[in-house]
């Protein structure tokens, strides 16, 4: 506490000094009783709070109940700039809460978040360096505590409380500013952090958003390029072949090499064709509008088991249509992904698949009985740019409005599982 002038400490006026003494005694007791109250009153209404403004706005009641002002304000530093400006203030003007913003070392606020130290002036008119003298006089304010706010010795802004009474705060007022000051700090610069958090993880969500949109639109493209020219040309050409072969036949050329390259370059034609209409499907399940999400399952899974050596068994209720195209198409996305682990990582024997309406929610689950694996190791794969088909699953459940967990472990199989609320749902026909 060093800037700081011509503070008074209310004495007993013509008391005996006995009776003075101890009068200052029990005065003392009961203003450090008060202090720690204020203090551990100020603590317990920051905790938990992540919100920049509920803390500051909560910092700033509290503080002006206790110091029973009317008036005050908590300015935070940018950064960047090194102006300080008012974020919240109670008992003054908007216009002096707009106006009011200085550099630092300016004007009494100034010169707090600078050195870091607090400054009580009595009665501001006398007061040289003050930044908007006329701002203050518009006010009709005279006394000024103002305390920095810190975070591990990093000023972030000041806090001032004031009065129209000159001479209305005491040094004790001003100790016991700085402590709430020091406790605000830390919950500031908690919930700047937080802010910063919150602000990160929604910029990676809205990312993560555009990746999906776009990996739609782009298996779409590719499923309409590959239907539309590809396909097509294999389907002729399976045709041309096949009419090779006839007239072969009909022409009676018996060449059995010749005939043996064309019979399998028509198979391999045939095959091929196959192969990309299976493709064309897995990016763009049409049987979907076709069958619906129930059928669409079965056959899909059917299909990618099928001379696999897995049996799959299915739990899946006849569900009520409740669900818009898009949230179908991320469940079916959730399946092929599931699925398509089963196949490649788990060596299970069987799965089950369940999709069932439980209480006010879809659930979707795929389970298999095939090796598991730990799920701590997930972070690991995706330094090294893997395991990133689970977290794309994540990402599509929660724009859905859904969630998804993952329960897996060595020996002992892996779950994936989809619960999607239908509350504020309706059932579409
Ligand atoms: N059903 C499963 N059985 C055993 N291991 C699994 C299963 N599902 C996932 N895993 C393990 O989790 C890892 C992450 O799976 P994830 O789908 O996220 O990525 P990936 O399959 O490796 O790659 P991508 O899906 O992007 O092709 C897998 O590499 C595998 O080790
Ligand atoms: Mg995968």
């Amino acid at each position: 506490m060093t800037e700081e002038k011509g503070k008074r400490i209310p004495e007993a006026a013509g008391e005996e000094t006995h009776d003075a003494s101890a009068y200052l005694k029990e005065e003392a007791l009961r203003n450090e009783d008060n202090s720690l109250i204020a203090i551990s009153r100020v603590s317990a209404a920051l905790s938990g709070l992540g919100n920049l403004d509920a803390v500051l706005n909560i910092g700033l009641d509290t503080t002006l109940e206790f110091m029973e002002g009317k008036a005050g304000g908590i300015m935070l530093l940018d950064e960047e700039s090194r102006f300080l400006s008012y974020r919240v203030t109670r008992g003054l003007s908007d216009r002096y809460s707009k106006e009011m913003h200085m550099k630092l070392g300016e004007g009494v606020a100034g010169r707090v978040a600078q050195s870091g130290k607090p400054i009580l002036i009595d009665d501001i008119s006398s007061e040289p360096g003050v930044a908007r003298p006329d701002l203050i006089s518009l006010e009709g304010l005279k006394t000024f505590a103002c305390v920095p706010l810190k975070a591990k010795e990093k000023v972030l802004g000041v806090m001032t409380i004031t009065s129209q009474k000159p001479g209305h705060f005491t040094r004790k007022n001003i100790y016991l500013l700085q402590s709430i000051g020091d406790q605000l700090g830390t919950a500031v610069e908690q919930a700047k952090l937080y802010e910063r958090l919150r602000r990160s993880r929604e910029r990676y969500r809205q990312l993560a958003r555009r990746i999906i949109v776009a990996q739609e639109e782009e298996r779409k493209k590719i499923a309409r390029d590959l239907h539309d020219e590809t396909s097509q040309i294999l389907a002729g050409l399976a045709l041309n072949l096949q009419a090779l072969i006839e007239m072969a036949g009909a022409r009676g050329i018996d060449d059995q090499q010749f005939l043996e390259i064309l019979k399998r370059s028509h198979n391999s034609t045939v095959q091929i064709h196959t192969e990309v209409s299976r493709i064309i499907a897995d990016l763009r399940p049409t049987q979907l509008d076709t069958l619906g999400l129930v059928s669409a399952i079965r056959q899909y899974a059917h299909s990618i088991v099928a001379s696999r050596g897995i049996e799959v068994e299915f739990d899946m209720d006849a569900i009520e249509k409740y669900l818009l195209p898009e949230e179908e198409l991320s469940l079916f996305r959730l399946v092929q992904g599931a699925m398509g682990n089963v196949i490649q990582h788990s060596n299970a024997k069987n799965v089950d698949i369940s999709f069932k309406q439980k209480d006010d929610n879809l659930v979707l689950a795929i389970s298999d009985d095939g090796k598991g694996f730990e799920l701590e190791k997930l972070a690991e794969m995706r330094e090294r740019g893997r395991g990133y088909g689970l977290l794309n699953m994540k990402e599509r459940m929660v724009l859905i409005g859904a969630t998804c967990s993952v329960q897996s472990s060595p020996g002992k199989g892996t779950t994936v599982r989809a619960v999607l609320p239908l509350s504020g749902k309706t059932k579409i026909n």
